[in-house]
Parts: C-alpha cells; sequence; structure tokens
C-alpha cells in the first residue's frame, strides 16, 4: 500500500511511521510522499533525511478549502497513493478528499471528548483523570470519524501541556505504525461507525 503522510509540525508521528516503514519487513505501508501545509517546518527534514520525497502544498497560498484540498489530492495521486495519513496535519480538509481516498488521523485524546486543535489544554482545563490517544478514519466532520484503537493516558495532578504531551506522545509513536500496519494488511473492518480488527491468526 502507498500512503501519503500530511504533517504541518514537527513531524514525530512522521518519524515513528518511517521508522517502521524502514525496520520492518512487514510492514505494508510505504510512505511514498510527505505533504506539508507549509515550508520550513521539522517534519520535512525527517521526509528529506529519510529520502522519501516532499512536497509543500502551502494553505496561505489558498483562499478557498475546497482549492486547497483539491491541489493535496492531486499531488498525492501524481504519486499514485491508496491512503492519507494525518500526522499532526493541522488543516481541515473539504469532503472531496474523503471520496477519493480513505483517511486516517491520530488525535491526543479519548474521542468523542476533547474536538479540536488544543485537546490537551482543554482536558486539563476541564480536570479530567484521564485522556489518551485515539486513532480514527476521518470523516466530513472533525475529529469524527470512525474510530479504530485507543489508548488511555492518566492525566497526573502536576501535569502541564508539555509533560502529558510526552506521555500521549509515546504512546502515539507506537499506536499509529502499529494501525497503519492492520490497516495496510486489510485487517480493518468498517460498519458504519464501528471498526473491528480481523484476526490475522
Ligand atoms: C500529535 O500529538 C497528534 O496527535 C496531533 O498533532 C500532534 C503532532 O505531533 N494531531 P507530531 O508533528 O507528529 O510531532
Amino acid at each position: 500500500m502507498r500512503i501519503a503522510v500530511l504533517v504541518s509540525g514537527s513531524g514525530s508521528n512522521l518519524q515513528a511511521i518511517l521508522d517502521a516503514a524502514a525496520s520492518d519487513p512487514d510492514f505494508a505501508a510505504s510512505p511514498v510522499v510527505v505533504i506539508a501545509d507549509r515550508d520550513g517546518i521539522q517534519a520535512l527534514d525527517r521526509a528529506a533525511a529519510a529520502r522519501v520525497p516532499t512536497e509543500v502544498v502551502a494553505w496561505s497560498a489558498f483562499t478557498d478549502r475546497a482549492e486547497f484540498t483539491k491541489a493535496v489530492c492531486e499531488t498525492a495521486e501524481r504519486y499514485d497513493v491508496d491512503a492519507l495519513v494525518l500526522a499532526g496535519f493541522m488543516r481541515i480538509l473539504s469532503p472531496e478528499a474523503i471520496e477519493r481516498f480513505p483517511i486516517l488521523n491520530i488525535h491526543p485524546s479519548m474521542l468523542p471528548a476533547f474536538v479540536g486543535a488544543h485537546a490537551l489544554e482543554a482536558a486539563i482545563e476541564h480536570g479530567v483523570k484521564v485522556t489518551g490517544v485515539t486513532v480514527h478514519f476521518v470523516d466530513e466532520r472533525v475529529d469524527h470519524g470512525p474510530i479504530i484503537a485507543q489508548v488511555p493516558v492518566t492525566v497526573r495532578p502536576d501535569d502541564t501541556v508539555a509533560s502529558l504531551q510526552a506521555r500521549i506522545q509515546e504512546i502515539e509513536h507506537r499506536l499509529y505504525p502499529s494501525v497503519i500496519k492492520a490497516f495496510a494488511d486489510g485487517l480493518l473492518e468498517i460498519d458504519g461507525r464501528v471498526v473491528t480488527w480481523k484476526d490475522d491468526a
């Protein structure tokens, strides 16, 4: 399976995917392009270091979400990808993208709690004792699509956004590659909102 990884920032999840693809001979998802919504981010350096082609589709160059989405999809299609993997991608794609590709996303909360870009701050402010990580298929609503996997993370009384994020990212870096691997192996079945993992034994 050929995947495009979409990024906007540091790219630590991208790194985990690149590492899995490089080190696990059974990892059936091949990151063939990394697409960024801006230039100058660390994720692009990580892709270059792994010799994966990079493309910048600059959000700032578009006035229209649909046009931006079209450009992202056309870029992915040039690399003949089968799926989009969002890894810290901070833009909402319009529905056209969902019609063209299966799309996976990773979100730092136990969805449906704390959707949006400030999930860690929101969890701390709300005073929850447990938050976590969710990997889900993208649908037409933000942080809403069918949930593939979730791992809880305890919030400590003295947690800051940074300390909580460090523990969340540790989980993310293990969870996302394992979900992508299962997806590429055809082990994920979707029935409405419910995703089941087929037994690969
Ligand atoms: C991750 O925490 C992910 O859950 C969220 O954005 C963050 C991206 O981090 N969607 P990185 O760029 O992969 O380091």
